[in-house]
C-alpha cells in the first residue's frame, strides 16, 4: 500500500509529478482553449467579478498566496487571501461580483466550511478547490475544480499542496482567457510551462538522497528559518510548517525583505537559514534575495539555497546548495517546495516520530 516506502507522506512525495500531470489532464480543447469543466459560472459572470477573496487554512492558505501573485499577474483583478478561521469574524465586504475562492484538500475542514457559508449569505459566488469528490465544501460551493491528486492520507499535505496549486494556476489562466487580459498564445505558452513541470519535478525527486543526508546532519537543530520572496514566500512559510508538524522544532518562514525590519535579529552562529531564491529574471527579485543571504550569512547563519541550475551568484553565498530546474518564477513553487517535504519527512523520520500521524494533527480538522 505504500509502495515500499515506510510512510505515506514519502510515498505521495514521489507521486507529485503523476499528480500534477492528473490535475493537467484535459484541460485544453482541440482549439487550443482552456477548459475548466466543473466550473458552473458563466462567462459573464465570471466577467463582472471585480475582487476574489481567497480563503484556507494552513497548507492551502500557502497555495492561496501563490495563487494571488498569477491572478494580479495574469487577469488584473484585485485578490485578498485570508485565513477562513478569521475570515468571518472580521465583518469581510462581500458582494455579488466577489468570487470567493475556498481552497481545501479535504472538502471538510469547518473553518472553510463556515467562511463560504457566510460568503453565499452575502451573495458571493463562491468556487471550491479541493481534492476530495463529494465533500462538504464543494457541494455547498457554486463552482469546483478538482484536483486529482488521489487520496492523500499523510497528516501533511504534500501532493495536495502542489495540485492545488496547480488548479490555482489554472483558474488564473482561465480568468485571463475569460476577461481577455491575456492573448491566446500567451495561455498556451503557460500551459506548455505548466506541463512540463512533472519533468521538473521528477528531476527534484532524483537529488532526494542529497537532500536526505543534509536533514539528516541537522538532526540536532533546535531552529530553522525560511527565507523566500515573490512566488517563494509562501514557499518559505510552507516549508516552516511542514517541519513544525513532522519534527516537532521551531521554524519561521519570512519575507526576505523584512529581515532587516526585524527577524535578523533572531540570527546566530551556525544558525540553519533555508533559502528559496528567486530565478534570474528581469526584475530585482534575485538580486535582491541574495543581499539578504549575504545579509545573514555574514552574522553566522549557515545558507542552504535552493537555486535555479546554472545561478552562479548565490555561489559565494550558499553553504550548501540544491539546484531546481530553470522555471519561471511564478510557477517555482511546484519545484521548490519538493525539497523542504523531503527535508521534513526526513528529519523527523532521523527524529523517530511518527510522520503520516504527528502528534495532535488530525487529517481533516472538523472543529472550528
Ligand atoms: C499541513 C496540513 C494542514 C492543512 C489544513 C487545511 O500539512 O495538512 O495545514 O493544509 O488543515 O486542510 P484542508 O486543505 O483539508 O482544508
Amino acid at each position: 500500500e505504500k509502495d515500499g516506502h515506510d510512510w505515506f507522506m514519502r510515498k505521495e512525495i514521489f507521486e507529485q509529478p503523476r499528480a500534477v500531470a492528473d490535475s493537467l489532464l484535459g484541460r485544453r480543447t482541440a482549439e487550443g482553449l482552456l477548459q475548466l469543466d466543473e466550473v458552473r459560472l458563466s462567462d459573464d459572470e465570471l466577467r463582472d467579478i471585480d475582487k476574489i477573496i481567497i480563503i484556507a487554512c494552513g497548507t492551502s492558505f500557502y497555495a492561496g498566496m501563490v495563487a494571488k501573485y498569477a491572478i494580479e499577474h495574469w487577469c488584473r483583478i484585485p485578490v485578498e487571501v485570508e485565513l477562513a478561521s478569521e475570515f468571518r469574524y472580521r465583518d469581510p465586504i462581500l458582494t455579488r461580483e466577489t468570487l470567493v475562492v475556498a481552497i481545501s484538500q479535504s472538502g471538510e475542514t469547518a473553518d472553510t466550511l463556515q467562511a463560504i457559508r457566510h460568503a453565499r449569505v452575502q451573495k458571493s459566488k463562491v468556487l471550491a478547490i479541493c481534492n476530495t469528490n463529494g465533500s462538504t465544501i464543494p457541494r455547498e460551493s457554486d463552482a469546483v475544480i478538482y484536483t486529482h491528486a488521489g487520496p492523500e492520507i499523510g497528516v501533511a499535505s504534500t501532493k495536495g499542496f502542489l495540485t492545488q496549486l496547480v488548479a490555482c494556476y489554472l483558474l488564473a489562466l482561465y480568468l485571463a482567457q475569460v476577461k481577455g487580459t491575456r492573448y491566446g498564445d500567451e495561455i498556451n505558452e503557460w500551459m506548455d510551462h505548466l506541463e512540463a513541470m512533472p519533468a521538473h519535478i521528477e528531476k527534484v525527486l532524483e537529488s532526494a538522497e542529497e537532500i536526505y543526508e543534509l536533514a539528516r546532519s541537522h538532526k540536532e537543530t533546535k531552529s530553522v528559518l525560511f527565507l523566500g520572496r515573490h512566488a517563494g514566500y509562501p514557499v518559505a512559510l510552507e516549508g516552516a510548517l511542514k517541519l513544525k508538524e513532522l519534527a516537532y522544532i521551531h521554524a519561521e518562514g519570512f519575507a526576505a525583505g523584512e529581515l532587516k525590519h526585524g527577524p535578523i535579529a533572531l540570527i546566530a552562529e551556525g544558525l540553519p537559514v533555508l533559502c528559496v531564491v528567486p530565478p534570474r529574471g528581469r526584475d530585482q527579485l534575485h538580486e535582491k534575495m541574495i543581499s539578504g543571504i549575504q545579509e545573514v550569512r555574514a552574522r553566522g547563519a549557515h545558507t542552504i539555497c535552493l537555486a535555479e541550475e546554472g545561478d552562479e551568484k548565490i555561489l559565494p553565498y550558499a553553504d550548501k546548495l540544491i539546484t531546481l530546474p530553470k522555471v519561471p518564477v511564478l510557477l517555482q513553487p511546484l519545484v521548490a517546495a519538493v525539497p523542504l517535504q523531503l527535508f521534513a519527512c526526513e528529519l523527523a523520520t532521523a527524529m523517530g516520530n511518527d510522520v503520516d500521524q504527528p502528534r495532535n494533527l488530525a487529517k481533516s480538522v472538523t472543529v472550528e
